[in-house]
């Protein structure tokens, strides 16, 4: 049995007052329900250390919206595993479509990224998702099949199990548009699938794939639904503690 993983990444948004207030109200609203699911924000990097203190009475986990794959030396701007790490830090978005198609960032970087973060401690998610045109030119399977080869090449079956896997369509993120819990489940049950050729059918049944792409508390529970949908990753909506926590509670 898979334990619903919902997962809030606040993306550039919210202020040092802001991120405390919002980690508050999620850690006191979530007291009755973060044994049913696993429950993760990942605010900006500025403030992981002011939102792991307001968070560190409950269950809540931080997590990193990104990272760099070496472990230290002359690489500006840049942050390392070791240091999420040092700061409480548990998991770490890999290859976010924002990151993917804003910043540039390749598969392979995506990979190398996956691969330092599992070495030092840290449980990646690994982002995937087709952009509007690949869909509408039934590209989907493809570009899904594409990025997870490649962000896990080189990971060994007992290494996958540190891993989670996100399935966001770039076109349903932030616009409103949201896949309908079909069109998610059969993008999972693909994943899975896959999954399971390149490992093992029976590891992949315990590695958790979230949809993320607008969701919201109205269409969380029907999302969650569907078999091969084990969680959520919710960014704006995330912004909202009200929001968050019904969203959380529509997935258990
Ligand atoms: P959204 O973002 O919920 O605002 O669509 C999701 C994400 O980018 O992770």
């Amino acid at each position: 049995m898979r334990k619903p993983f919902v997962a809030g990444n606040w993306k550039m948004n919210t202020d040092s007052r802001t991120s405390v207030e919002l980690a508050e109200r999620i850690a006191s609203g979530s007291m009755d329900t973060s044994q049913k699911a696993t429950i993760a924000v990942c605010p900006p990097f500025v403030y992981l250390q002011a939102v792991a203190k307001a968070l560190s009475a409950s269950s809540v986990a931080i997590g990193a919206q990104d990272m760099y794959f070496e472990a230290k030396g002359a690489f500006t701007g840049e942050i390392s595993t070791a240091m999420l790490k040092d700061i409480g830090c548990i998991y770490c978005l890999c290859g976010h479509s924002e990151r993917r198609h804003v910043i540039g960032e390749t598969d392979e970087l995506i990979n190398k990224k996956v691969t330092a973060a599992i070495g030092g401690g840290l449980l990646p998610i690994l982002c995937v998702g087709e952009l509007l045109a690949e869909r509408e030119a039934t590209q989907t399977d493809k570009v899904v099949t594409r990025q997870l080869k490649e962000g896990l090449s080189g990971l060994s079956a007992e290494k996958l199990s540190a891993v989670t896997i996100a399935y966001e369509p770039v076109w349903a993120i932030g616009t409103g548009l949201t896949a309908t819990p079909q069109q998610a489940q059969d993008v999972h049950e693909m994943i899975r699938e896959l999954l399971g050729q390149m490992y093992d059918a029976s590891l992949t049944e315990e590695i958790r794939i979230l949809y993320g792409g607008s969701v919201k508390p109205g269409n969380a529970a029907e999302l969650m639904g569907q078999k091969d949908v084990d969680g959520l990753l919710v960014g704006g909506a995330s912004l909202k503690a009200d929001d968050f926590l019904a969203i959380i509670n529509a997935s258990i």
